[in-house]
């Protein structure tokens, strides 16, 4: 039997991953813990996450951390997951200075509270000259809002995009490649409103393993996963 391509195989690495990372709740609530515990053990499983694609040549990871749906989640989950970013964001900044890790958020800055913006601002800029991985983190995102509002700038111009690549550069993912791998963690098997069109040939994969167990190996099996399949984008 042929052996399956290693992750490490650098010709088949995908240049960016987008990671739906869901299952935190459950993670927490089977060990009888409040479920802001599975959000914070799966901040661990994102640094690990970041280094391990660091570690293979993947430049961009792409993570959906708080939707515009999550609103409706109770306000103590909203606060714990707000407060849970912004400490995050400003506990590894002097790791990705070291790094060289760049940071970009990914959504609607509209209805953040003022002291999350400042926080996302602060850091986007001291990381922005950063030249390795990128981590994307899409925080108050949903694909068809940024797609509405796509469309709401091509009108206020008065010119429709003439190319694919030109209605690309109205999203709020501007300038970053698409995904050629999509993972969602926990046994679910939608899209949840994430890059709806960025992924358009994203090869989905799918695990049972909740996001806070979900760590290099894991993500290793994801990418050898990736390298086995025949990506043909429509043709033969
Ligand atoms: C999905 O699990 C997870 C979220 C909606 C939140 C993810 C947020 C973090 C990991 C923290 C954000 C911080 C940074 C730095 C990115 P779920 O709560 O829907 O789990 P369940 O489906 O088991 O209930």
């Amino acid at each position: 039997m042929s052996k399956p391509p290693q992750a490490q195989d650098a010709a088949a690495i995908p240049r960016h991953i987008a990671v739906i990372m869901d299952g935190n709740g459950r993670w927490a609530k089977k060990r009888g813990l409040p479920r802001m515990f599975g959000h914070r053990e799966g901040v661990k499983s994102l640094e690990e996450v970041l280094r391990a694609c660091d570690s293979i040549g993947v430049r961009w990871l792409t993570v959906y951390a708080f939707s515009t749906e999550n609103w409706s989640r109770p306000e103590d989950e909203v606060q714990g997951i707000m407060g849970l970013f912004c400490d995050t964001l400003d506990r590894k900044r002097p790791d990705f200075m070291k790094e060289n890790v760049r940071l970009k958020v990914l959504g609607s800055r509209a209805g953040l509270p003022q002291k999350v913006l400042a926080r996302i601002e602060e850091n986007e800029a001291a990381l922005s000259g950063n030249t390795g991985i990128t981590l994307c983190i899409a925080f108050n995102y949903g694909s068809r809002r940024e797609l509405l509002e796509a469309a709401a700038r091509c009108a206020a111009s008065g010119k429709a995009p003439a190319t694919e690549e030109e209605f690309s550069s109205l999203l709020w993912t501007c300038g970053i490649p698409d995904p050629e791998l999509l993972i969602r963690t926990s046994g679910e098997q939608r899209l949840s409103n994430f890059l709806l069109w960025q992924c358009a040939y994203s090869e989905f994969y799918f695990t049972e393993t909740l996001w806070p167990d979900f760590r290099r190996e894991q993500l290793l099996e994801a990418v050898r996963c990736y390298q086995a399949r025949v990506r043909r984008f429509g043709g033969l």
